[in-house]
């Protein structure tokens, strides 16, 4: 795409407590101190930084198998990430939206007690992080269907919207309760309630106007959509979005994913050609 211009410095805007991000594995532990010396982190121009950032965070039950840990703990690392991450991309300073699969339409088949947890984590997070989060100028927005959600999740995350509602230097989106397809149809069926009202004319439906009826319609178009752990797919992940997206396939489990993992996935995106289909 474009050659290399910029090294980033990497000066903390979180008060980042070190051992809150510290995980059991040598690996992280050299990785974090490879961070702090601004060591070994692929060189990426600032001037051309993806826009939208999309991750499915995958991998938390392998990595807790490999840690011989619960698939709880493997989800209370993960959750770890999310600000190691979100606090990279709010240095990089200039990736506008960070969008988080926290859970999707299809993860109410996991046992309850996972389930559980996992509302259990977002809530922690939100109580430990929203005030850091208003504070960093960041604004929370909410993508899923609300009314499968209990009515603490719901009050949580309206909470998050509310407070940070004016935040201007980056977004935080959260897909709770998503599913891509479901989010196509929840669209469909809004238009089609908008021309029954006569509050839209057939003839006007067209990419730009279906856009507006999505979950958070004013975000910007996806650029960079990372899965960790290896995987390939797609699993039903902002499926109207992801046309022209660049999908990067990082290696490492989502517990053990740091800054280093989200340059490379970056540096990976600024070396391809983006052509949008033409030549
Ligand atoms: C996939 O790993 C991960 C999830 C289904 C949930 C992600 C949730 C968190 C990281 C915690 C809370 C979120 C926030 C935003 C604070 P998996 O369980 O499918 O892993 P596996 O494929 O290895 O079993």
């Amino acid at each position: 795409m474009r050659g290399v211009s910029a090294v980033l410095s990497l000066g903390g805007c979180f008060n980042t407590t070190a051992g809150e991000l510290r995980l059991n594995t040598d690996a992280t532990a050299a990785q974090e101190r490879g961070d702090k010396e601004s060591m070994s982190l692929p060189q990426i121009d600032k001037e051309h930084l993806p826009r939208h950032i999309a991750i499915i965070m995958d991998g938390n039950g392998r990595w807790a198998k490999h840690h011989g840990v619960t698939r709880a703990a493997g989800h209370e690392a993960g959750a770890k990430s999310v600000r190691a991450v979100l606090e990279a991309c709010r240095e990089l300073d200039g990736i506008e939206v960070l969008t988080l699969y926290a859970f999707s339409t299809e993860n109410w088949r996991r046992s309850q007690s996972e389930v559980e947890t996992l509302f259990m984590l977002l809530s922690k997070y939100i109580r430990l992080e929203l005030d850091e989060i208003h504070q960093e100028d960041i604004r929370i927005t909410v993508m899923g269907r609300r009314d499968g959600l209990s009515e603490n999740a719901r009050a949580d995350l309206e909470r998050c919207e509310k407070l940070t509602a004016d935040n201007r230097a980056m977004t935080l989106n959260l897909a709770v309760n998503y599913g891509g397809r479901g989010e196509i149809a929840d669209a469909a069926q809004a238009i089609a309630r908008a021309v029954k009202e006569g509050e839209l004319d057939v003839n006007d439906i067209d990419e730009g106007c279906f856009a507006r009826y999505l979950y958070v319609p004013d975000l910007p178009e996806l650029d960079l959509l990372i899965r960790t752990s290896g995987e390939m797919r797609l699993s039903n992940f902002m499926l109207w979005q992801a046309s022209y997206a660049e999908f990067v396939s990082a290696p490492t489990f989502w517990p053990d994913f740091r800054k280093q993992h989200l340059y490379e996935a970056i540096a990976a995106y600024q070396s391809r050609s983006r052509r949008f289909g033409g030549r």
